[in-house]
């Protein structure tokens, strides 16, 4: 069967790779150490479980949900921004109920771009950032993250025939993979940058709340935000959208809902494209992302707490080994550059890994031409496992010696 053209550039996948060789592990009796997959293990809270039980049981919500019947959730999406930021938002023309962020920042480039137009992309990347502008038709710009600029793009070295048929430019701090972050001062930049240029400006802000504040007794759930929101940088929302999602913050990954705030004319077009798409998540489902949103928020700094302790045991046993990797400042990623006599490449080193010690790790090619020579830990175990994973990874480090 011929399919369109548009499919051949999502088929090359180097976590296909991985995949193959974790199932290889697998079937040749390893114990597994998942730490390739950036999806919380720990469990959605009491009072969200309950909300959205309790919706199961009320016939009411078992129908489509048309948008107006989604106010409550927009409104309690504009007051958890709001608190956070302190900026103002119309939850009528302003928030969008999401499946999960992913979905509205892989539709949006149908929205904005037309066949040809370029897309500027973070390299490394979220995957799915790539994915929505190969759908579009779209080309894709990779702004190289490169160490030396903490991670971020410069955007004086995007050629100037590139920026010229540039429709849309997507950030992401904290970042994934690189776990970086972003400073206003830095948004100011991109937002004058895409002002002056007619650059539609995409911020995916999943870890807005995964922060580790230097004072380790303030894991508190960060009102105000310990990082910035594009929408501060631009608060007459002139040209930037922000995409939010309960996956990280509330646990809530395989509940698939988020939603994105910002320009009202970008929020309706998306709106647009996704009327042709769907009826919206499921009703009991939003109303348990209200309980989340507009609840206790301690839940969200126990897990700030536990990803803290985690990545300072994983970064410990890392440098105990003699693997010197910075450590971040927030995600539950460690994006670690491979060791200097290491021959192999990010792919390599991976598969090897997996197959040897049954540690799985995300190779850093996989997000993009510049996150070769790294490799991508999710510390989505309890320490004790960390600690397991890290002597697996010297024994594996010492063999390639
Ligand atoms: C940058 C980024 N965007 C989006 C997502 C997915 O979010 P959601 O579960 O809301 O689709 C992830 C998940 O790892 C992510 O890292």
């Amino acid at each position: 069967m011929e399919f369109a053209k548009r499919l051949q550039p999502l088929q090359s996948n180097v976590f296909a790779d991985m995949d193959k060789a974790k199932a290889a592990a697998l079937a040749a009796g390893r114990e597994i150490i998942d730490l390739s997959l950036g999806s919380s293990d720990l469990p959605a809270e009491a009072h969200v479980i309950e909300a959205i039980a309790q919706s199961l049981y009320d016939p009411s919500t078992h129908g489509y949900l048309l948008f107006h019947g989604t106010k409550s959730f927009r409104q309690a999406a504009a007051n958890w921004y709001e608190n956070k930021f302190g900026i103002k938002v119309d939850p009528e023309t302003e928030v969008l109920p999401l499946i999960g962020s992913q979905e509205g920042t892989a539709h949006l480039p149908l929205a904005v771009l037309n066949p040809g137009d370029f897309a500027l992309l973070l390299d490394p990347g979220y995957p799915s950032h790539m994915g929505g502008v190969y759908l579009a038709s779209g080309q894709i710009y990779a702004m190289p993250l490169l160490e030396e600029n903490n991670f971020l793009p410069v955007f004086n070295d995007i050629p100037a025939p590139v920026v010229a048929q540039s429709r849309m430019m997507v950030l992401s701090y904290p970042h994934n993979p690189t776990a970086a972050i972003a400073t206003l001062e830095f948004f100011q930049e991109a937002v004058a940058f895409c002002q002056q240029h007619n650059i539609v400006l995409v911020h995916d802000f999943p870890y807005v709340d995964l922060v580790f504040p230097e004072d380790e007794g303030n894991n508190h759930a960060h009102t105000p935000s310990l990082v910035p929101s594009i929408l501060q940088a631009d608060p007459d929302k002139s040209i930037s959208i922000e995409f939010f999602t309960l996956s990280k913050s509330y646990n809530m990954g395989g509940f698939r809902i988020g939603y994105a705030i910002g320009n009202p004319e970008l929020i309706r077009a998306l709106r647009q494209v996704k009327a042709a798409v769907d009826f919206n998540q499921y009703r009991g489902i939003l109303n348990g992302a209200i309980a989340a949103l507009t609840g206790s928020q301690i839940g969200v700094e126990k897990g700030v707490a536990i990803f803290r302790q985690r990545r300072d045991t994983f970064i410990n046993a890392l440098h105990r080994i003699g693997w010197y990797v910075p450590t971040p400042k927030a995600t539950m990623y460690i994006w670690a550059k491979l060791p200097a006599n290491c021959s192999l490449n990010s792919q390599e080193f991976c598969i090897q890994l997996v197959k040897q010690t049954g540690v799985a790790a995300s190779p850093g090619s996989g997000f993009g031409k510049s996150g070769e020579g790294y490799v991508r830990f999710a510390l989505v175990h309890e320490p004790t496992i960390l600690e397991t994973a890290v002597e697996r990874i010297a024994e594996f480090l010492n063999s390639l010696s």
